[in-house]
């Protein structure tokens, strides 16, 4: 079967034509292309979503005073940053990527698993694959707004048609740290999840769930080197850990400037940001880097275990 008789009829509505058009480039890589999903991809346009977070994000927002910031900017990932953002009452939420389809699969997929489970329901469909309930999914899915609904059937279906078994969201995505093929330890991965996140236990599953009705939570398709100078006016911006992956293929300075066209242009006065997340020790090379950072009031937050983020304060310190 070729690439072309994938194509799907692409309708006139704008929304739609954008869907066909991501959907079959979700097609081409999970139904086609059949890469082993454990081998490393680059991030760009198209590429399997993240399950989950791998930072200590639980840790590290705990740190900040969250309590009187009003909006935020962060990328999206897996959602748990976003997610993460909404336990600590940060309603309004800009967030960017430059993988498209990480839209379908964290403000599709697991926003609203969040929206229509309970927290033992979550937990089974997201962390305890033993007990899987593919019934649970497929509610989920139905529950969904339309458009993303139309992506994950058709997604799913086409991956069918060429498999042996029936596929699911996550045999779809990235998994953080475990090779799932061999040995996946699922009570190891709800502990990872649990610890990581502060919505992963029933307080913090039905705060979320609640502060969803309020939330108002925006997705642009933006790669962080093409991020215009004004993208809005942020109390909080999360980067991640973009940063560090950049510094693997670009210049010192250029990377600088990207991160201070942000704090200049687009952080809030008295406004926090995380500018990159650290895996391991720093290397010699990227201490360099990061000393040069120095146009705001810098802070290490918490390590767990062998990670850190690094934050920047504009404005005056307390
Ligand atoms: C760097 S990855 C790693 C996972 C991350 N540590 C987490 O906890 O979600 C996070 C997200 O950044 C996105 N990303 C990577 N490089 C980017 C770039 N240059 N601009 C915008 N998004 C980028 C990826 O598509 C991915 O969804």
């Amino acid at each position: 079967m070729g690439l072309f008789d994938d194509e799907i009829e692409v309708p006139e509505n704008d929304l739609l034509e954008k869907v066909g058009k991501d959907l079959n480039e979700a097609i081409a890589i999970f139904c086609h292309r059949l890469v082993d999903k454990h081998t490393a991809e680059d991030y760009r346009g198209y590429s399997r979503p993240y399950q989950s977070t791998n930072e200590y994000l639980r840790g590290i927002y705990s740190q900040v005073d969250m309590s009187k910031y009003n909006n935020a900017l962060t990328v999206l990932s897996s959602g748990d940053h976003v997610f993460n953002l909404l336990y600590h009452d940060v309603f309004n939420i800009d967030t960017f990527d430059c993988n498209r389809l990480t839209e379908y699969y964290a403000l599709g997929f697991k926003l609203t698993a969040i929206k229509v489970l309970t927290f033992k329901q979550f937990e089974d469909l997201f962390a305890d694959r033993d007990d899987y309930e593919r019934s649970i999914e497929k509610y989920v899915i139905n529950k969904m707004p339309f458009h993303y609904q139309l992506f994950w059937q058709r997604l799913l279906e086409k991956r069918q048609d060429i498999d042996f078994e029936r596929p699911t969201v996550f045999d779809f995505c990235r998994d953080v740290g475990y090779d799932r093929s061999h040995h996946f330890d699922y009570s190891e991965a709800r502990t990872r999840y649990n610890t990581l996140n502060a919505y992963r236990n029933p307080d913090g599953f039905e705060k979320v769930k609640e502060n969803l009705k309020k939330a108002n939570i925006t997705f642009k398709v933006s790669d962080i080197r093409e991020i215009p100078q004004k993208f809005g006016a942020y109390d909080f911006i999360e980067l991640s850990n973009i940063i560090g992956v950049l510094m693997n293929w670009i210049e010192p300075e250029l990377l600088i400037s990207i991160i201070k066209n942000i704090y200049d242009n687009n952080l809030n006065n008295n406004g926090e940001m995380i500018f990159t997340y650290r895996y391991n020790s720093p290397t010699i090379a990227r201490d360099e880097v990061y000393n040069e950072i120095n146009f705001g009031h810098k802070r290490e937050l918490s390590i767990w275990p062998d990670s850190a983020g690094s934050l920047m304060k504009k404005g005056k310190l307390k």
